[in-house]
């Protein structure tokens, strides 16, 4: 077992252990992948302020994301197919977000379902919602998440089409996940994996398949997602989700100031600055470039929430320096799954935890909660 220090680490192992099929689905970016590229190379550019003989003992990462208590604002962010990464993987990372003190989000495109995570959790976990064609199924998803007890809805905007993933053609990925010849092959090496899935019975999309009318045969994700998602999706069917489900709502996919103003007048609780981790619509700007733009137009009026790039605690103290109240991560999580379940995903989260109060410290900031710009450099073409 090598000894595991980075992010990164988690990444090469989880590149190791997971079936290539999986493993290129959650390591790709749309099309010429260069938003995916650009969301981390960003990162790279903002540059910190070293203070020093400043008092940093007692330092703290807590913090609250839409008034719940977080030992650090870092959410994990929903991912579909966890549940592929590693078996029964939603219950493995909803167990270590709750262990550590901080919010899970549960994705529609699980394999765990809502009732799953319930089950082997007591920490309310956040549901993230596609809207679907199907009326009744909407209804029915959000009468299950507030059954469950969750705690905030998570509404996606920004995948009402797939944004093109090359790997995932190759690769004869396809929604419900089946296994193909060459992934067979592939788990030959990959015999942990194997023996673990071997083990659950959980291998299609635990929220759709037996709920939703209509799911149709097995097909590529695009056609799937064509056939399945809600094209129509607009601020006013957000205002009627809105009311139907009558909780903390969060708006995630936002990358636009008008976009931003939208969901302030619709009355959302948060906003997820968000272009769903370079997937969808390459060419765009980086989230992190985008945040102090959003931030400026509507940070007073409403939550301000990140993701997209977020590859170490240093990532996150510069998102929160720009205005983010919480951050959600996705890969970084995603990796210590792939390398070793739920043990993986706890380590990926004091990796951040460590990284951020190290750097915190350095900035001369003893409290999470107090980071602003004077903490950092920043490029002036961000602006
Ligand atoms: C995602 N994301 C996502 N978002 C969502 O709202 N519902 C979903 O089902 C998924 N599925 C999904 C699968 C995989 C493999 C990835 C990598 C991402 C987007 C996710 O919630 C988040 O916005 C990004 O992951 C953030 O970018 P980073 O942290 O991965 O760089």
């Amino acid at each position: 077992m090598p000894v595991i220090t980075t992010i990164d680490d988690l990444k090469q192992l989880h590149k190791r252990r997971a079936p290539k099929m999986f493993y290129d689905y959650a390591e790709s970016g749309s099309w010429t992948e260069q938003t995916f590229r650009e969301n981390t190379s960003d990162f790279a550019q903002i540059r910190l302020r070293q203070r020093v003989a400043v008092d940093m003992s007692d330092r703290t990462t807590k913090s609250q994301m839409i008034g719940q208590d977080v030992s650090m604002p870092v959410a994990l962010a929903p991912v579909g197919l966890t549940g592929m990464q590693s078996a029964d993987g939603e219950i493995k990372a909803a167990r270590a977000a709750e262990k550590f003190g901080v919010p899970y989000t549960l994705s529609t495109m699980s394999i765990c379902s809502i009732e799953d995570v319930a089950k082997h959790t007591t920490a309310p976990f956040w549901f993230q919602l596609y809207v679907m064609r199907d009326e009744e199924f909407i209804d029915n998803i959000i009468a299950r998440a507030k059954k469950a007890g969750c705690s905030a809805l998570v509404l996606t905007l920004d995948l009402q089409i797939l944004g093109q993933r090359h790997k995932d053609l190759k690769n004869g990925l396809t929604a419900p996940p089946k296994f193909t010849i060459p992934t067979m092959i592939d788990l030959a090496t990959k015999w942990r994996w194997g023996y673990e899935m071997m083990q659950t019975k959980r291998r299609s999309f635990g929220n759709i398949v037996g709920h939703a009318k209509n799911v149709g045969d097995t097909s590529s994700l695009s056609s799937w997602t064509a056939e399945q998602f809600e094209p129509k999706l607009d601020w006013g069917m957000i205002a009627r989700l809105k009311e139907k489900w009558g909780g903390k709502l969060i708006l995630k996919g936002i990358l636009d100031v008008e976009d931003a103003k939208n969901a302030v007048a619709v009355g959302a609780d948060a906003i997820t600055v968000s272009n769903h981790g370079g997937r969808q619509l390459d060419g765009a700007l980086s989230a992190i470039r985008m945040l102090p733009a959003i931030v400026a137009a509507v940070g007073d009026q409403i939550e301000v929430h990140f993701d997209s790039g977020i590859r170490s605690g240093q990532d996150v103290l510069k998102a929160l320096a720009l205005g983010a109240k919480g951050v959600m991560i996705g890969r970084a999580y995603i990796y210590g799954l792939g390398a070793m379940g739920e043990q993986g995903v706890t380590t990926a989260l004091q990796i951040i935890q460590k990284e951020l109060d190290t750097t915190m410290a350095l900035c001369g900031r003893r409290d999470v909660t107090t980071l602003d710009r004077d903490v950092l450099l920043v490029p002036q073409d961000f602006e």
